[in-house]
């Protein structure tokens, strides 16, 4: 089968190892489901793949793409859930410390076809695209869990997302917005500003102003370029919650304001099959949909590649299999 893959890791230049190519068509297992896949979405842990960082060099080669979505043999349209737990594990399975994510141990979705243990395909309702389905495993889903499981955000509050035209960011914004909580977002460039506006972002800065308010919330995924403006950001006993840091551990872990302003401080990952089966019916329900930049064939996915590197992302970039 035609499938994109890292073919070997290296650290400096991460696309040097990205390949498009025949793979070895997969069987499902006992307790498996093969799935054909109609759409993957890019997201920054491939690059990490690139670049080596929680693979170790002899799961080399490997088909990158955590979440896509297809359809089964019977049939059934399914959007892939791509954390997988340990078997027998129970309850939440971000908790499980041996889960992996499609990619690491299981081949992952830009390809032809993905195998995964059946627990982890939820159905597609037919008010989503393929490609809209195909968002909502990693980045959506991450979203979903840091603005409604871990924030404790009500509507009415405030919220700041920090670097807003990324897929975490534009689901934040945009699921949050719908949530009736008020969104400031900043972005780098006013064209990013623009892309939080029009998910409902009720006020947009450029990353590091000042803010006309302090905010109850911050979500950070940007690491070293914000942390210190998210925590400045934040009122008295605010919390920040966290995802992923695409620019590097913090220089400054601003320690003195978090005790005195009394702030907190929350880590947050993916999310469970059961809250991306919530996010899908809030989707529904709420009208609300991925934002999608870009949509390529597999065959072109090192083009998506190299924009998300630059930062010239808005939104998800999509590969779709025909
Ligand atoms: N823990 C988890 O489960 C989980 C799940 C998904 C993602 N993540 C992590 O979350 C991060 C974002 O992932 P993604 O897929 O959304 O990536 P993405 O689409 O490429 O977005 C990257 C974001 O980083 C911002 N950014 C990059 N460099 C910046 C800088 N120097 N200053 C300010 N902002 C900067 C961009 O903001 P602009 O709008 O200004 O360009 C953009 O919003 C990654 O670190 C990823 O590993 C973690």
């Amino acid at each position: 089968m035609k499938a994109v893959f890292a073919a070997e890791p290296n650290a400096e230049d991460p696309l040097s190892g990205l390949r498009f190519g025949e793979r070895p068509d997969p069987e499902p297992g006992p307790g498996e489901v093969r799935v054909a896949v109609r759409a993957a979405s890019l997201n920054m842990h491939d690059v990490f793949t690139l670049r080596g960082v929680g693979l170790r060099p002899e799961r080399f080669p490997m088909i990158l793409g955590c979440d896509g979505a297809g359809v089964l043999e019977d049939g059934t349209e399914v959007v892939v859930h791509g954390v997988v737990a340990t078997p027998g594990w129970r309850g939440d399975e971000t908790l499980d410390p041996r889960r992996t994510l499609l990619s690491e141990l299981w081949q992952g979705t830009m390809a032809e076809y993905v195998v995964l243990p059946e627990y982890n395909v939820v159905p597609k309702p037919p008010e989503l695209s393929f490609a809209d389905a195909a968002c909502l495993g990693t980045a959506w889903l991450t979203a979903y869990r840091m603005l409604f499981v871990k924030s404790g955000l009500r509507p009415g509050q405030t919220a700041l997302v920090q670097g807003a035209s990324g897929g975490v960011s534009t689901a934040l914004v945009a699921l949050g917005a719908a949530a009736g909580i008020r969104m400031f977002a900043t972005a780098r460039t006013e064209e990013k500003q623009a892309v939080a506006k029009s998910l409902g972002a009720e006020r947009t800065f450029e990353s590091g102003a000042r803010l006309p308010e302090r905010v109850d919330v911050v979500f950070d995924s940007v690491g070293r370029a914000t942390w210190s403006h998210s925590m400045r950001s934040l009122r008295p006993g605010g919390a920040v919650v966290t995802c992923g840091a695409t620019t590097g551990d913090p220089t400054a872990a601003e320690i003195q304001r978090l005790f005195f302003t009394q702030l907190r401080v929350i880590g947050s990952t993916m999310g469970t099959r059961d809250e991306l089966e919530h996010l899908i019916a809030f989707l529904v329900a709420s009208g609300v949909r991925p934002t999608v930049g870009a949509s390529l064939p597999l065959a072109d996915a090192a083009t998506g590649f190299a924009a998300m590197v630059a930062g010239e992302t808005a939104g998800k970039t999509v590969l779709t299999t025909n």
